[in-house]
């Protein structure tokens, strides 16, 4: 199983809608996903149809066993149409993660890691969410996995949170940044289309073309599907935002071969 981590020091970057829209292609496809929301706000959850609880803080708290967690996930593919072999089960996340923030980085991230030993042979793929701004709960994520992926909002200071996560990865990481991508693009601005060439050529894969060319297009259905609590490929799979997102796990499932999935 390999770790995939959605981060972005800026809020409101599309980190959420990313990594349950990533999952929930990778499972249609016949992957078994666990997404694990590492978000004191509980987005992912809620997102995924699902009621906030304390599964995330126990593990992390160490109050509750890796095998609690286990025991605590949950379902989230609401009777989908998924390829054989897929899953998509989440570890749910609420408040409590806030009691976290004094709590060492190393710890928590061994807390993580212990929990991911146990599920390991359930799953194929492992995606987290993480909350903006720097946080114990960032740099444990970030010191718990094989990917970073960086999703980056069209918008006034779209490019602020990427140079962090940049830093972060840097100091405290297990991995560097693995590939950045632009959300809510406007395809007929000038400014979007240059956005999404320049973040795309800043973090190349190992032949040194962009890792990730992929963007994702800005629509409404990404809210609609937000309000009806569908992850955005099973709830519109022809808006351009599933098609985008399609397009992005494409290049995802290249790089998690060559991370050793
Ligand atoms: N492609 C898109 N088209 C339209 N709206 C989008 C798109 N992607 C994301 N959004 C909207 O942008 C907002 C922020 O998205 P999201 O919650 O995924 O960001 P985030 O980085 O997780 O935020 P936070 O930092 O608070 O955790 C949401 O209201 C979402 O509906
Ligand atoms: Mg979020």
């Amino acid at each position: 199983m390999r770790i995939v981590t959605f981060s972005n020091l800026k809020g409101g970057s599309a980190k959420t809608t990313s990594t349950l829209a990533v999952a929930a292609e990778l499972a249609r496809r016949g992957r078994a996903v666990l997404a694990v929301d590492l978000d004191p706000q509980a987005t992912l959850t809620t997102s995924a149809g699902l009621e906030p609880g304390p599964a995330a803080a126990s593990l992390l708290s160490g109050d509750g066993s890796p095998e609690d967690a286990r025991a605590a996930l949950v379902d989230a593919s609401g009777g989908a149409d998924l390829a054989d072999g897929g899953a998509l089960h989440v570890l749910p996340a609420d408040r409590r993660l806030l009691r976290l923030e004094r709590t060492a980085p190393v710890q928590l991230s061994r807390r993580l890691l212990s929990f991911i030993d146990v599920v390991e042979g359930n799953y194929d793929v492992a995606v987290v969410d993480t909350p903006p701004q720097a946080s114990a709960l960032v740099t444990a994520a970030l010191a718990s996995t094989d990917l970073v992926l960086v999703p980056v909002a069209s918008g006034r200071g779209a490019l602020d949170g990427l140079g962090d996560v940049v830093e972060l990865t840097e100091r405290f990481g297990t991995a560097p940044v693995t590939g950045a991508f632009v959300t809510r693009v406007n395809t007929s601005s000038l400014h979007d289309r240059e956005l999404v060439e320049y973040v795309a050529s800043q973090i190349a894969g190992p032949d040194g073309e962009p890792a990730i060319r992929a963007f994702v297009r800005e629509t409404v259905r990404v809210r609609e599907a937000e309000m009806a609590r569908v992850p955005v490929p099973l709830y519109a799979p022809r808006s351009t935002a599933a098609q985008d997102y399609a397009a992005l796990v494409d290049e995802v499932e290249v790089l998690l071969e060559q991370h050793g999935s």
